[in-house]
């Protein structure tokens, strides 16, 4: 459409968010989206958006084209920048207007699925499906670009500090990190496969062993498992890994590029250093391993004064080793019995057998647990969960896992909703946690991180072999990033001894065979001199949406997939060709073929996340 003038002549003079009132006079060609249209008979009004911001034009009937005009039309406009009637102080251009002189349509737009200047928010499928348009909206293109000054911040802080950008394959060998992985058939290898990486792990550290000392990438990472608000299956990773260093060398890197990232791009002073917190303390006071510290209603210990209650189930759990510990919600006592009883069936959902709940007071309070409060086990109570008369508290006695899984969801939850929850940006590293965890089902040791993760203690604390069950109590020098109740990241120091890393592996019930199969490559370069090294990584998507307030990381990626591992837009994954997967050496199953055949790929799209979905966390 745009060939009516000479080649060039529609290209703009500024964009749409630039013009003043030190403008007026000058005449100026502006491109961009027709955001709005408004007609005011014989004259429109129009909105020109682009992503620098939005321009009104005055566009006279005269001007041809000028009825044709729809919104989202691609428009080149001239004319003269004039002064406006009635000022809009709310836009940054809206002292002025455009006088339109001439007018070229150079694409039209069809009618857009919803409105881009605002309206009813379609379903998240709508906007999926048409992620051009809905990218177009001022929130997303506000998400996408601090995005993007967010992780260009973060590249210029760790340049400052020598770290070299270093890429490492997609088409690799799997790396786990405890998801399933992503294969991709070789067509030249028949019946071979590459995996997508979980993560660049293993490169990483063999960057290391090859001297690089410290490297960093923004590294996109894949992993086959249950999606939710804060995981996809595509998601970037900001990966680092330094040579010769200890666990405090890797905070200060953080802490000093998350400083300078926030005060650039947010204009926040981070109070650095972070907490450490070590693991056991987190679960003890907290709950959880990623501890929301916006908020005091920390878990404690009631174990003595249970054990000398004559409340039964108090002094059963005690005597049977399990735990008893409680919560006092301030000013909780104002609660109802129906709220109260909404808490204990929100507690019984994470396997407490019972909520027990005490309003308390000296001279007894009341509750259930008020008649095993008589003279000083009242005050004895009261002490010993720091509360006040007047305050709620909340106990459960169990296995120390249920105690604190229960106690930690309900902690974090009351904080929420009875607005205890504070501004703020509360990082905190976690540290030293279990080397090992053991997995019920399986019947063997699984690592709490990942495989190549150094131990506390290089000897295993003496483990005379996997069997041995003190391998539960072990340490490792693993660390993770909190930041208001979201773990952001994870690293750790590495096993760079062959012979640790074999023990581990050992312990881990990964075969000599497997493990040559497997690592062999990763164990070898051990073998050549590897230095002590160690990193970390933090996952962009989940960092980027925090600094946002956004609680779901699909926001802060231009092209996302459903829960459901599916891109709405491009439609896939999508059935391939006959040849193609005879070129990979690939034969569907009859199951696959069934369900191809009944058009099971359309009905999958259903499973887009619903809203419930989309605001659940991990
Ligand atoms: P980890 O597996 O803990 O550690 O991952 C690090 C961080 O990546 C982010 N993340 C995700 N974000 C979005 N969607 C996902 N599916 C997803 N999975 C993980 C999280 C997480 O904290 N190689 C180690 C790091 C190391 O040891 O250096 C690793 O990948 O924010
Ligand atoms: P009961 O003696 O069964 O009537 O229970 C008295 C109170 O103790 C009720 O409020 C129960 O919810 C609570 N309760 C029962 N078992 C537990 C438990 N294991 N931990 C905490 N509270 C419990």
């Amino acid at each position: 459409m745009s060939t009516s003038r000479p080649s060039g002549d529609w290209r703009r003079t500024h964009t749409c968010g630039e013009l003043s009132a030190a403008n007026i006079g000058e005449t100026v060609t502006l491109n961009g989206w027709v955001h709005a249209r408004r007609d005011l008979g014989g004259l429109y009004f129009v909105d020109l958006r682009d992503r620098y911001g939005i321009t009104q034009l005055l566009v006279g009937e005269h001007i041809a084209d000028a009825v044709r005009l729809s919104a989202e039309d691609v428009v080149s406009v001239r004319g003269k920048v004039i002064a406006r009637e009635s000022p809009n102080p709310e836009r940054a251009t809206g002292e002025i207007e455009i006088e339109v002189e001439h007018l070229e349509i150079l694409s039209k737009s069809k009618v857009p699925p919803f409105e881009v200047s605002g309206g009813d928010l379609p379903s998240i499928e709508t906007r999926l499906r048409h992620r051009y348009v809905d990218l177009r909206r001022e929130p997303m293109q506000r998400n996408i670009l601090h995005r993007s000054r967010f992780t260009s911040a973060i590249r210029r802080a760790l340049e400052d500090r020598g770290f070299a950008d270093i890429e490492t394959p997609i088409l690799t060998k799997a790396t786990p990190e405890g998801a399933r992985d992503y294969l991709v058939p070789s067509r030249v290898h028949p019946g071979c496969f590459y995996a997508l990486p979980q993560s660049p792990q293993i490169f990483k550290q063999i960057l290391m062993v090859a001297g690089f000392d410290r490297y960093y990438q923004i590294a996109k990472c894949f992993r086959d498992e249950d999606l939710r608000a804060d995981r996809q299956p595509d998601f970037t990773q900001l990966d680092v890994e330094m040579c010769f260093v200890e666990e405090e060398d890797v905070f200060d890197v953080f802490e000093g590029i998350l400083s300078e990232a926030f005060r650039e791009v947010l204009g926040v002073e981070l109070a650095v250093p972070f907490p450490r917190i070590p693991w056991r303390e987190a679960m003890e006071r907290f709950g959880v391993d990623k501890p929301d510290t916006r908020f005091g209603m920390e878990l404690r210990d009631v174990g003595s004064w249970a054990a000398e209650s004559e409340f039964q189930v108090f002094r059963k759990v005690v005597e049977g080793g399990g735990r008893v510990k409680g919560i006092s919600v301030p000013g909780g006592a104002e609660m109802s019995r129906k709220q109260i009883d909404a808490l204990g069936a929100f507690a019984l959902e994470f396997g407490a057998k019972g909520l027990a709940w005490w309003k308390a007071d000296a001279g007894g309070g009341s509750g259930p647990l008020a008649r095993f409060c008589d003279g000083e086990r009242a005050g004895a109570l009261m002490e010993l969960m720091g509360a006040e008369s007047g305050d709620l508290c909340l106990f459960v006695a169990a296995s120390e896992d249920v105690v604190h899984r229960a106690l930690g969801e309900l902690r974090v939850k009351l904080g929420r909703e009875r607005g205890l929850v504070t501004e703020g940006w509360n990082f905190l590293w976690v540290t030293r946690f279990p080397m090992f965890d053991w997995d019920e089902d399986a019947g063997r040791w699984t690592s709490s991180h990942h495989p190549f993760t150094a131990p506390a203690d290089w000897d295993l604390g003496g483990a005379t072999g996997p069997d041995d069950p003190s391998l539960g109590e072990l340490e490792s020098r693993a660390y993770d990033l909190v930041l208001n109740g979201w773990e952001l990241g994870s690293g750790s120091i590495r096993i760079h001894r062959q012979d640790v890393q074999e023990r581990i592996f050992e312990v881990l019930g990964i075969g000599e065979e497997e493990r040559r199969e497997k690592f062999g490559f990763l164990l070898e370069a051990l073998s050549y001199g590897a230095p002590p090294h160690g990193g970390f990584a933090i996952g962009i998507d989940r960092i980027v949406a925090l600094t946002l307030g956004l609680d779901n990381i699909r926001d802060v990626i231009a092209f996302p997939k459903t829960t459901s591992a599916q891109d709405l837009m491009c439609k896939a994954p999508s059935p391939v060709r006959p040849e193609q997967l005879a070129d990979v050496h690939i034969q569907l199953t009859e199951r696959a073929e069934r369900a191809l055949a009944s058009g099971a790929e359309e009905g999958a799209e259903t499973s887009a996340p619903t809203d419930a979905e989309a605001s659940e966390r991990s």
